[in-house]
Parts: C-alpha cells; sequence; structure tokens
C-alpha cells in the first residue's frame, strides 16, 4: 500500500472582511464576504464562506476580525537597474521639470554594474514589495539598451517573476543619438531575438523625447510576431498618440494616461467592453514628478477599466508601495476606497491578462494580503501606516507574521 501525500491546507479563519473581487459571493465588484474563512489547498483557494461552516484545515491562522485582500498586483516596474537618482529629484522640487533624457543616467550606471548588482537591487526591491502585500510584480528591462545588457536585464528579471516586459525601446542610447531608425532596427532585430526567450511582454515608451507612433508601432509588431504581447507607455509627459496605438494593437494595457483627451477615453472605454486595453495609471509618477494626476474618473465614469500600479523606478517614482497608491487615487484622483483597491488586485491582474490572480474565488492563486485592518477602507484612510499583518503567495507565507 502506498502513503498519498496530501498538500498541507491552510484554513485562515475569523476574517473580520474578506475582499473576494468576485462578485458572486459578495455585493459589488469587490464581492466581500464578512465573518469569513478561506481555505487553501495545494496553493489555491479550495473553499470560501462564513467562517461558521468552514472545514478543518492542517494549519489554521485567526485573523481575528481583520481584514484579507488579494495581494497587490502590480503591473508596472522598473527595477532591474543600478544607481540613484535623488539628486534630480531634490531639484525637481526645486522646480526643475520631469525628462525622460534622466533615463540616461540609470542606463550608464546600469551598464557599469555587475549582474550580481543588478540582481541584488532587484531582489531587494521585490522583496520590499512583498513585504508590503504585492504578490505579483512585472518587471521591465529598459535600462541596459545594448543586446548584451538588454539579455541580462531580462534574464535577471526572469529569475524573480513570471510577468517579464521587453522595453528595449525605452529611450534611443546616446550612440544612436544620430540614427534612431538604426536602434529601432537593433531592437526590433537581435535585441528582441536574444530578449524574447526570457520575456513576456514587449513595451516601448511612446511620447515625444522618446518614440513616436511609427517606431512604436514598428516595436511592437516585431516583438507580437517574435511571441511576445504588447503593453504600452503613452501620453504621460504630453498629449500622444500612445493611447490610441495601444488600443488599435489590441495591447493589454496602456500605462500613464496622463494626457487624454476625449477621443482616448473614449477608445479605452470601447476596448473595455471586449476585454481589451486597460488604462494603468502609475500615479506615484505624478506624486513624486509634481505634475497633475490623471482623470481617473473621466476614464471609470466612461466604462474604462482602471488599474493602479507603482511604476517604481530611480527616476519618476521610486515607491513600492501600493498602499500609498490606492490612498493617493482616492484623496487625489476621487477613486472610491473600493474602486481603487479593486484597481490594485483585479484591475492589475486584468491588465497582464491573468485570470489565476487579483482575485480569491475558488481556484485563484492563494496570494492574499492580511491587514493589520478591520475594513479595507483602512488602506486609504491610515496614509503611511505599515498595515500589513502577513502575506502568502501560492499559499505560503512570504511576508509579516499572521500571529
Ligand atoms: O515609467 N516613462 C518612462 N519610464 C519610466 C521612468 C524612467 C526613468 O525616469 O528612469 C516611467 O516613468
Ligand atoms: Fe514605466
Amino acid at each position: 500500500m502506498t502513503t498519498r501525500i496530501l498538500p498541507e491546507s491552510l484554513l485562515v479563519d475569523r476574517v473580520g472582511v474578506l475582499v473576494t473581487n468576485d462578485p458572486r459571493l459578495g455585493p459589488g465588484p469587490l464581492g466581500p464576504v464578512t465573518d469569513a474563512a478561506v481555505v487553501v489547498e495545494g496553493g489555491r483557494v479550495a473553499w470560501v464562506g462564513p467562517s461558521a461552516h468552514a472545514p478543518a484545515a492542517d494549519v489554521r491562522v485567526d485573523a481575528a476580525g481583520r481584514c484579507l485582500v488579494p495581494g497587490f498586483v502590480d503591473s508596472h516596474s522598473h527595477v532591474v537597474f543600478a544607481g540613484d537618482r535623488g539628486r534630480e529629484f531634490a531639484a525637481r522640487m526645486n522646480g526643475e521639470p520631469y525628462r525622460a533624457g534622466g533615463i540616461h543616467a540609470t542606463v550608464a550606471a546600469t551598464r557599469a554594474a555587475t549582474d550580481a548588482e543588478l540582481r541584488a537591487n532587484a531582489v531587494r526591491l521585490l522583496r520590499e514589495a512583498r513585504a508590503q502585500g504585492t504578490t505579483t510584480l512585472e518587471v521591465k528591462t529598459g535600462y541596459g539598451l545594448t543586446v548584451a545588457d538588454e539579455e541580462r536585464s531580462a534574464r535577471i528579471a526572469a529569475r524573480l517573476t513570471d510577468e517579464v516586459t521587453f522595453l528595449g525601446a525605452h529611450v534611443v542610447p546616446p550612440e544612436y543619438a544620430d540614427d534612431p531608425a538604426g536602434y529601432v532596427d537593433l531592437v526590433t532585430g537581435p535585441m528582441l531575438a536574444a530578449c524574447a526567450p526570457h520575456a513576456r511582454w514587449i513595451d516601448v515608451f511612446c511620447e515625444r523625447g522618446a518614440f513616436d507612433a511609427d517606431a512604436a508601432r514598428a516595436v511592437l509588431t516585431a516583438g507580437r510576431s517574435g511571441g511576445l504581447l504588447a503593453r504600452v507607455h503613452g501620453n504621460q509627459l504630453g498629449p500622444g498618440p500612445g493611447v490610441r496605438l495601444a488600443v488599435e494593437l489590441g495591447a493589454a494595457s496602456v500605462d500613464h494616461c496622463t494626457h487624454l483627451d476625449a477621443a482616448d477615453v473614449a477608445a479605452l472605454a470601447d476596448s473595455a467592453s471586449a476585454g481589451g486595453t486597460v488604462a494603468t495609471l502609475l500615479l506615484g509618477v505624478e506624486f513624486s514628478t509634481r505634475q497633475p494626476y490623471p482623470d481617473a474618473r473621466a476614464l471609470l465614469d466612461a466604462g474604462a477599466v482602471v488599474a493602479l500600479a507603482g511604476d517604481c523606478n530611480p527616476g519618476s517614482c521610486f515607491t513600492s508601495s501600493i498602499a500609498l497608491c490606492i490612498a493617493l487615487a482616492v484623496r487625489e484622483m476621487r477613486m472610491s476606497p473600493d474602486e481603487a483597491l479593486w484597481a490594485a488586485t483585479a484591475g492589475g491582474a486584468a491588465a497582464l491578462r491573468r485570470a489565476d490572480i487579483g482575485h480569491l474565488g475558488v481556484g485563484a492563486r492563494a496570494d492574499m494580503l492580511l491587514l493589520d485592518a478591520p475594513d479595507p477602507v483602512y488602506l486609504a484612510y491610515r496614509p503611511g501606516v505599515p498595515q500589513t499583518a502577513a502575506v502568502w503567495k501560492d499559499g505560503d507565507l512570504v511576508a509579516g507574521d499572521p500571529g
């Protein structure tokens, strides 16, 4: 007779408010269940319901009335880099504008760094994010801008996350300043070939001072031919073609969306009904560059799908705190606390085209954040205050202590 070893099961019991993001389980998009319990088996949610009916499990955690939410899905980061730009930030706070050209300082530092240095910095930031409740972090290349430096950036990112994005088209590096078309050829040719095996996504910074619509289209279509899915940086520093291009090419997300006209909003709203392009707002950037915030209300009221993401990078926004983004979204962009939490979880999952994360319905990955708070509104209500009690990824405790 053989002994079958069952995977250890986990019961999180006596949850004050469980946010499932499954509207079949509770009222509204957050699908909240009060006085709830969750059972995890094999890294997946196996049962959700009232605490009073919870089945037994190998391990029991007493949430003691605290709130359990899906782990944050941060669909936009640039954590593979070296160096810092603290002085650039200080100059900005003294009135200097943010310029895409600051990226070159990070490119120089990144090229000069060893693989071990790049990896250590990225791991440190990933852990920092995880300790604050982020269970999925997309990671971009984009500070190497040579075939070898982009390839190693993608390789390092792939050891940290399944959501790797090739962003060779971040800016044109100095050695191609006189030949931007030659740089697009490099990105769409040998650089793409070297990076695609490590990546799921292709991205382009479609902006004045970076890549225009034609170059961006060439990059995205080449990436798709190479087996990658499209996402776009667009309409960050001014109005432009990024949003329309993203929708036209069926990109999963267009990120920033700071300067939109009515046609951009309509295009995003139209695409939403077809499960198309998510508007990902990176409002830590506006906070850190002292720019006007995106018009989240216009997008939401028109019916666009909105995600919130962190954009952790050394230039425009050096935060890994999604809780801060939620607080800012509520205070500065007039999103409701529910809308902001949905956008940072289910919205991020939509922006990554992932059905297995961003919710806690049965079958979802058990990526969960136990808050030291009785209600999810506390994420916005207590800005800047650490409220992470425990974080599980695929059912494994990866940060904190549930007590
Ligand atoms: O998402 N917009 C382009 N890239 C980054 C900023 C990069 C930098 O300043 O180093 C962003 O904001
Ligand atoms: Fe970015």
